[in-house]
């Protein structure tokens, strides 16, 4: 049975226009394992990727494309063989299964796209936030075979399989393997900014090597 998608980004949303929003939906995001097999409309699809194709990428090149089957589809079985034991464990709950490539060069200069993989994680990401916005999750997956994916879907030599993902509700934990159940409450941990954000000499924290830093001692 299909049930109604809930579309929380209407202008009747008041988080829509604030601007906490984004980090609502940065906040509610994560990658959970347990997914209902409720099928998700294509329109909901076509809009998630819409939201993907807004971002920036090196030139303007837009190197992503996606191949994406619902369950229903011939092709599900090609995408779903491609997946390592691991995913597919989890995965075979889920309504649908895609995967990212990645155009290898640059369509207007024959140069290899060095930015391709960058590009694609941009277009990921912005989807990924749509679909949180539509109450569904999104998980992405590099346990999965490429070959498989280039030899299954006849996909051309130009283009790369980079990533696997499916998209779905969430559904109740106990339908996992007991292992996977108790990974799924875990919220993951992130490295501080100060981990990663930089001045100079390498490894210092910008925020105490900055010159406003230097002003305020
Ligand atoms: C490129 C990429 C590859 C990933 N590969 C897998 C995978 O093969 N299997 C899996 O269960 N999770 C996979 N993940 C999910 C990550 O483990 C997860 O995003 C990370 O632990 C952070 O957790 P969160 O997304 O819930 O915040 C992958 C995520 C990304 C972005």
């Amino acid at each position: 049975m299909m049930r109604e998608i809930k579309d929380t980004t209407t202008t009747r949303n008041p988080l829509r226009q604030n601007e906490t929003y984004l980090l609502e939906l940065l906040e509610r995001r994560w990658s959970p394992r347990s997914f209902s097999d409720e099928e998700i409309p294509q329109e909901i699809i076509v809009e998630i990727f819409d939201a993907g194709r807004s971002m920036m990428s090196c030139f303007n090149e837009q190197p992503w494309r996606v191949i994406f089957a619902s369950k229903a589809d011939s092709h599900y079985n090609k995408l779903f063989d491609c997946l390592g034991e691991f995913n597919q464990q989890w995965v075979k709950t889920a309504p649908c299964v895609g995967v990212v490539l990645g155009k290898k060069h640059f369509t207007k200069k024959d140069k290899l796209n060095r930015h391709r993989f960058y590009d694609a994680g941009a277009f990921m990401a912005a989807s990924t936030l749509r679909a949180t916005s539509l109450d569904l999750y999104v998980h992405q997956m590099a346990g999965f075979s490429p070959e498989k994916v280039t030899e299954n879907l006849q996909v051309p030599e130009e283009f790369e399989p980079i990533t696997m993902f499916v998209i779905g509700k969430k559904a109740d934990p106990e339908q996992l393997p007991e292992k996977l159940q108790k990974q799924e409450h875990k919220k993951s941990d992130r490295n501080e900014v100060d981990e990663f954000l930089f001045g100079d000499p390498w490894g210092v924290p910008y925020t105490s090597s900055s010159k406003q830093a230097q002003s305020e001692k």
